[in-house]
């Protein structure tokens, strides 16, 4: 199945015009009642069109057990509703409350060493207690009954960015339920050894009891273990969502269910392209890490997420009007960037723009998290811009339900390479599968090229050209169809450190880059990584860092693109395959290293620019049907060819 059939369909519950929705996090728990009134003025102020409600609130919601409050929510949801505005209503169960850590301790994660994750934060939950999960369904039981039939209500949210804090839980409740996935993946305990290539150290197992968690131990724990408990934790907090859905479906089955994801940065463990279907939309948080690439990765990520959506509108569930809290240094953003990162969402198919949170808190972890309505107040810089933000999401009312255009180049993301490919005992633990990836992105951007970020199994043939940066699981179905696809006319890019494992993690013999050997025409016998600040140069002026090969053409019809200027041996290469071709890149260039090469790889893909030269690389393109996003990515104003009018310091247009 494709990605796209697979992916959600339902939009939030609301009637009237299609629009953009506007609005936070909303936590009124946190203040006293009388702000409450404040709260919804200056929402319909700012524009404000939905927010999230309840998300962490399950000890004010359940004080004790079998003693539920829902009079201060009832009262939210009738405000909120009186004020127009709608009401994606969480589940609560992201923070279990005291009463339920103290009388059931056994509810607390525990980590690799085996230490008890105390409560005092939150997400002090293991995602497969039977016991955090009965009383957490119960919970989604009685939220879903008392406000099946409220108003406000227009979509559910599950828990809270599922696996932000205990992904990776190491308990006796996590053993056993990875024996139970082991056994259902394997049904044989030869099968599992064999898979976990447990001859190697002794570590033949002969009954499933035996098997654990990749715990502390004394060395490497063996990677296909840790490859399995990285599948078996993400499905376990999809078997989260599954059963808190579940609950929901029964009772309202008429309210679109979602949860917020975190495609954004480093945050690798959950597989949202296995995740994606779970949800009725696609929902995503997403924060601005400060660095040289931070805006294209926003952009990256936005594509991401609509490409997990099927290229169908998502919903941008959270990000920042200016700084976060939880970075070294929590930078504000500048004039300009609270605008632009929202419409750069909304260029990648959000539909909804919302921000953690509603009101800055006075107290707590997050009051120098920025919010819509910061300390200082309505009389801020920070509320106007927001307001005025909420007033260009009106005017842009006719994007909304829009899907994406699909763009010439995909790019391919696959979770399992990311995984495997930054495991330990490899030659380098200073590949970076995702930074390798939004090179790639950031080099097309450069040269006003539109890209998809799209999923390992999404529609991958529907695109002229792949680029498939560090595709380093590669079973023998996907070396296929990656052959077909270039036999067809498609043109496969891809780079060091591919095609060289199975879905075992079980390395290709006979040579690099393994799966893919015979596709690309080339051979590689030894790896030949780099330390920190050395380089080689390749005779294209570009440089080449972190890898290195010593590539051998084995195939006549292989074109030399780059050679490295030591040895003379071939960097990059080319080779005709079919009506198409298939490209190897064996060192890390870097956006700007990939770009002299570029040009070679696009021209027999057909592959050009949609912008005007002047425009390209300052200006990104992104398009949803007749709305075509013009987005300045650079800190000066640009003027617009042909008279068109000046696209000022980091905005975005939308024509
Ligand atoms: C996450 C959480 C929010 C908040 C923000 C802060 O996205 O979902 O509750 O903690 O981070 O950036
Ligand atoms: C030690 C061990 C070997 C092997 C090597 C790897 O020498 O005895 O089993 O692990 O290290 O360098």
């Amino acid at each position: 199945m494709s990605s796209s059939e697979n992916a959600p369909r339902r939009w939030i519950r609301r009637a009237g015009e299609a629009r953009l929705e506007f609005g936070a996090d909303y936590n009124p728990e946190q203040w006293p009642r009388a702000i409450w009134d404040d709260d919804v003025r200056a929402m319909r102020e700012a524009g404000v069109t939905i927010v999230s409600l309840a998300i962490f609130s399950w000890a004010r919601l359940q004080p004790a057990e079998g003693a539920y409050d829902f009079a201060w929510l009832d009262d939210a949801m009738d405000l909120l509703h009186a004020g127009g505005i709608a009401v994606d209503l969480a589940t609560a169960t992201a923070s279990p409350p005291p009463w339920l850590t103290t009388k059931h301790p056994e509810i607390l994660p525990v980590n690799a060493e085996g230490s008890t994750v105390w409560p005092g934060a939150r997400q002090h939950w293991r995602p497969t207690s039977p016991v955090f999960r009965e009383h957490a369904l119960r919970l989604v039981r009685a939220l879903a009954t008392r406000y099946r039939d409220h108003p406000a209500l227009v979509a559910w949210h599950v828990n809270n960015e599922l696996g932000c804090h205990n992904i990776y839980d190491f308990s006796d409740d996590a053993a056993r339920a990875f024996r139970a996935w082991l056994e259902a993946r394997y049904q044989s305990m030869d099968r599992l050894n064999e898979a976990w290539g447990t001859a190697f150290w002794s570590q033949q197992y002969s009954d499933w009891e035996q098997i654990l968690p990749p715990r502390l131990a004394a060395s490497h724990p063996n990677p296909t273990q840790q490859l399995d408990f990285k599948r078996f934790s993400s499905d376990a907090l999809k078997e989260h969502l599954r059963a808190e859905k579940a609950v929901l479906r029964e009772i309202t089955p008429d309210v679109p269910v979602t949860t917020n994801f975190m495609v954004m940065g480093e945050q690798k463990p959950m597989n949202y392209a296995d995740w994606a279907a779970e949800v009725d939309f696609v929902s995503n948080d997403h924060y601005v890490v400060p660095g040289p690439q931070a805006r294209d990765e926003l952009s990256f990520s936005a594509n991401l997420t609509g490409m997990l959506a099927g290229g169908r509108p998502w919903f941008l569930m959270e990000h920042s009007t200016s700084a976060v809290n939880w970075q070294p240094v929590n930078v504000a953003k500048r004039p300009g960037e609270l605008a632009r990162d929202s419409l750069t969402h909304v260029a990648y198919g959000a539909d909804a723009v919302c921000f953690f949170q509603w009101r800055q808190s006075r107290a707590g972890a997050e009051k120098y998290h920025s919010a819509m309505l910061p300390h200082a107040g309505t009389d801020s810089a920070l509320f106007r811009g927001v307001a005025e933000l909420g007033k260009r999401l009106r005017d842009l009312a006719p994007v909304a339900g829009t899907p994406r255009t699909p763009a010439p180049v995909g790019i391919v993301f696959d979770w399992e390479s990311w995984w495997v490919a930054e495991q330990d005992s490899h030659p380098t633990d200073r590949l970076r599968y995702r930074q390798e990836a939004l090179d790639w992105y950031t080099a097309l951007l450069d040269q006003g090229i539109r890209a998809d970020v799209v999923p390992a199994g999404g529609d991958l043939e529907r695109y002229p050209m792949l680029i498939a940066p560090i595709l380093h699981v590669v079973p023998a179905a996907l070396a296929g169809r990656l052959t077909r696809y270039a036999e067809n006319g498609g043109h496969l890019v891809t780079t060091y450190f591919s095609g060289i494992v199975d879905e075992n993690d079980h390395v290709w013999l006979g040579g690099y880059p393994g799966a893919l050997r015979d596709l690309l025409g080339i051979r590689v016998e030894e790896f030949a990584p780099l330390l920190d600040g050395d380089s080689v140069a390749l005779d294209n002026g570009a440089t080449g860092t972190l890898w290195t090969e010593r590539v051998d053409v084995a195939d006549s019809g292989v074109e030399v693109l780059a050679r490295y200027r030591d040895g003379k041996q071939a960097a990059i290469t080319r080779r005709p395959v079919g009506t198409g071709s298939a490209s190897y890149v064996s060192t890390r260039l870097g956006a700007a290293g990939i770009a002299p090469v570029l040009p070679s790889l696009l021209r027999p893909a057909g592959v050009a620019s949609e912008l005007p030269p002047e425009l390209r690389g300052r200006v990104e393109l992104a398009i949803r049907g007749e709305h075509r996003f013009l987005i300045n990515r650079t800190d000066e104003p640009i003027d617009l060819p042909g008279g068109a009018g000046v696209l000022d310091a980091r905005s975005v247009l939308v024509m």
